[in-house]
């Protein structure tokens, strides 16, 4: 039997380093504390919601029904897709068609659209094969829905990051009063919990905790504290191995 991609990156020398996969719902802080955990182990990081949330961006911009799933694999196959490492040499932004699209795919209407075009099978399987590529020699973290399921089932370490719905909605609503923007906790609560019926109802590679992932409730916890205790767990487990 062929080893796994794993079992290679652990025996191959120059492929030591490792592919830590991290899964999440929306709000829930996988992205402030994956960067935290990558830039202690000088590893990149990347934030795969990006690219789901920038070929929505595009299909709105173009016009392209979110119900025709075919349309969407079109056009997820014809986009240039690129992948750069930005000044703080951790975190891995997207680039679609040359353009750093970091601002505009921001905002709660690509966000909610974005659950519609993760659900195309045509759209998944495309994004897929450009993840694995981008962790194919490890020194990863990748955080997103399916990446401790679907994208590296073999990946070294996997977490699943949690938190109530109420709690994941405090925090929004903190941090958009702190850059003076208006926010209204119970929208911002009804927008996670639709989002989260839809990332864990869907037919295609739902939003589910892997039988072998290390599950973090941050609750009450502080992000800080969440990414020492990641940290502390995966070199327990390197010294086990
Ligand atoms: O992480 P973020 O909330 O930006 O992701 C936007 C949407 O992209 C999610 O709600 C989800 O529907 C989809 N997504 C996904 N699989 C991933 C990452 C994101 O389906 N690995």
């Amino acid at each position: 039997m062929a080893p796994s991609a794993a079992a290679e990156r652990r025996t191959a020398g120059r492929r030591r380093k490792l592919v830590i996969a991290m899964d999440g719902p929306a709000g829930v802080g996988k992205s402030t504390v994956g960067r935290v955990v990558a830039k202690a182990l000088g590893y990149r990081f990347i934030n795969t919601g990006e690219m789901y949330r920038a070929l929505t961006w595009r299909a709105l911009e173009e016009g392209v029904d979110l119900g025709d799933q075919r349309a969407l694999a079109r056009l997820a196959r014809q986009v240039r897709w690129s992948f750069k490492t930005t000044a703080d040499r951790v975190t891995v932004r997207t680039f679609v068609d040359g353009r750093n699209v970091a601002k505009q795919i921001q905002g709660e209407r690509v966000g909610k659209n974005s659950s519609k075009v993760a659900s195309a099978p045509g759209v998944r399987r495309h994004l897929r094969a450009l993840q694995r590529r981008l962790g194919r020699d490890g020194g990863i973290v990748m955080e997103g829905r399916d990446i401790t399921t679907n994208v590296f089932p073999d990946a070294d370490f996997k977490i699943f990051l949690d938190a109530s719905a109420d709690e994941r909605a405090r925090r929004r609503t903190r941090q958009l009063r702190a850059q003076g923007k208006k926010a209204d906790f119970r929208s911002i609560r009804d927008a996670i919990a639709a989002r989260d019926r839809q990332d864990s109802q869907r037919k295609i590679n739902p939003l589910r905790q892997a039988a072998d992932a290390v599950v973090i409730d941050s609750s009450d916890m502080s992000l800080n504290e969440v990414a020492e205790c990641i940290l502390k767990r995966i070199s327990q487990a390197r010294q086990e191995r």
